[in-house]
């Protein structure tokens, strides 16, 4: 509760324009095209085109009265700046390597609220008290399902996500448990489950979390067009295509150690790649200008292998670009990232390590 005061407090001095009388301003005809055509780039291919959620990785609804009206501002303004670890969820600040400002991330938190006529709930922030090991039981019966037995996150998102708990409250935990979230496969427990019983699993989701606080990231440079190819004397790689464009993870690893020329599309949003990659990768976020994608790729039979951690959503988009403009030799890798690191294939992390492997 503490901390999160604190991230609160500083956020509000960094960016002034963060506060609720300026919130609670309309916004104009041209703001809301500008938020419209920033939401369709870089939100609707997961979110959907009419933010009704679920257009891809199970990403959340983003128009649930019950979500807006209690996550509104603080929790939107977080999800979107910083992502959620492991999950499709990516940071879109400029601060992580993704492209949007703190101002572009208001504008876009306001016109969600606007589309569906929201007025926050001013929720009693008191910490809730519970018995936690009661409430994992009741969370093993019943929520696990579709969050996962960690709470990793299913077909629902991630509720042991450090950055989720840090800036979502009991309260707001209490009222995703007791209201749903309308529109969604997330019902009311209130009429299934006592009071104290949605008490006790609040306070044992309290008790996964370890703490987060918002640190700027050191960014990595981009590669140089001319650094795109890895291994450019190798020769050219043999895959198996899945349905003529999925290619097994595997196989792709086994082109790296074979040192077969190869470029890989990281197609994730740039704070992704910052975080985590696969070594050599290219970021080429799918929102990128169209244009310059082609600019920059070699279309001459070199075999480019986009990933997402999706694990389809995303590259699909970009793979579909290129193959439309006739690029022969393309693929996706099948699993995406997140199983390539839970299947243990090498990646680079940080921006020192990604110093180390250039060496
Ligand atoms: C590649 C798919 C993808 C894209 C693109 C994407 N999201 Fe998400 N988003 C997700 C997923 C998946 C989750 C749930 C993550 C989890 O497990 O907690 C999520 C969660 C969220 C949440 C938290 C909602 C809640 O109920 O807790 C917000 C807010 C959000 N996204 C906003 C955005 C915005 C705004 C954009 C565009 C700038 C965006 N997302 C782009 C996949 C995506
Ligand atoms: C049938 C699947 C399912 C079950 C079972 C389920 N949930 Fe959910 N839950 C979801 C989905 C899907 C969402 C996201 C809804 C949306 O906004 O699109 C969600 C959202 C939530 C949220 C809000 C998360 C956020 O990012 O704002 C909380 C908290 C939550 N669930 C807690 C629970 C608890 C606790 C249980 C068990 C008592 C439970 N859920 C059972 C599917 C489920």
């Amino acid at each position: 509760m503490f901390k999160r005061k604190i991230f609160v407090f500083t956020l509000s001095l960094i960016f002034l324009p963060f506060c609720r009388a300026d919130l609670s301003l309309t916004l104009d005809q041209n703001e809301m095209a500008k938020a419209n055509s920033m939401y369709q780039r870089y939100c609707s291919l997961c979110h959907g085109k009419d933010r009704e959620g679920y257009a891809a990785d199970h990403a959340p609804s983003l128009r649930s009265k019950s979500m807006l009206s209690t996550a509104y501002p603080q929790m939107l303004f977080d999800s979107i700046s910083w992502g959620r670890v492991n999950s499709p969820m990516d940071g879109y600040s400029e601060q992580t390597g993704g492209p949007l400002t703190d101002s572009d991330i208001i504008l876009l938190i306001r016109w969600l609220a606007q589309k569906e006529n929201i007025t926050p709930i001013d929720l009693d922030e008191s910490p809730i008290s519970g018995d936690a090991s009661k409430g994992k039981k009741i969370f093993s019966k019943n929520c696990t399902n579709c969050h996962g037995t960690q709470g990793q996150g299913i077909t629902a998102p991630a509720l042991g996500d450090q950055l989720f708990l840090s800036s979502a409250t009991d309260s707001y935990l209490k009222h995703a448990i007791v209201n749903g979230r309308d529109g969604t496969p997330m019902q009311s427990f209130d009429e299934t489950m006592q009071d104290h019983d949605i008490n006790d699993v609040v306070a044992y989701l309290r008790s996964q979390a370890s703490g987060w606080s918002a640190k700027p990231r050191q960014l990595a440079k981009w590669p140089n067009p001319n650094e795109y190819i890895i291994n450019p004397t190798g020769e050219s790689p043999q895959f198996t295509l899945r349905e003529g464009r999925y290619v097994p993870a595997r196989e792709v690893e086994k082109a790296l150690i074979d040192k077969k020329k190869i470029i890989i599309l990281d197609t994730r949003p740039g704070s992704a790649w910052q975080r985590i990659h696969i070594p050599g990768a290219v970021p080429m976020p799918y929102y990128r200008d169209k244009s310059k994608i082609t600019e920059d790729l070699p279309n001459d039979d070199t075999w480019i292998i986009a990933y997402c951690a999706c694990p389809h959503a995303a590259s699909d988009s970009v793979i579909n670009h290129l193959r439309s403009l006739g690029y022969k030799n393309t693929g996706v890798i099948d699993e995406g990232i997140l199983k390539w690191i839970e299947m243990g294939l090498p990646v680079v992390a940080g921006k020192d390590k990604i110093n180390n492997m250039s060496e």
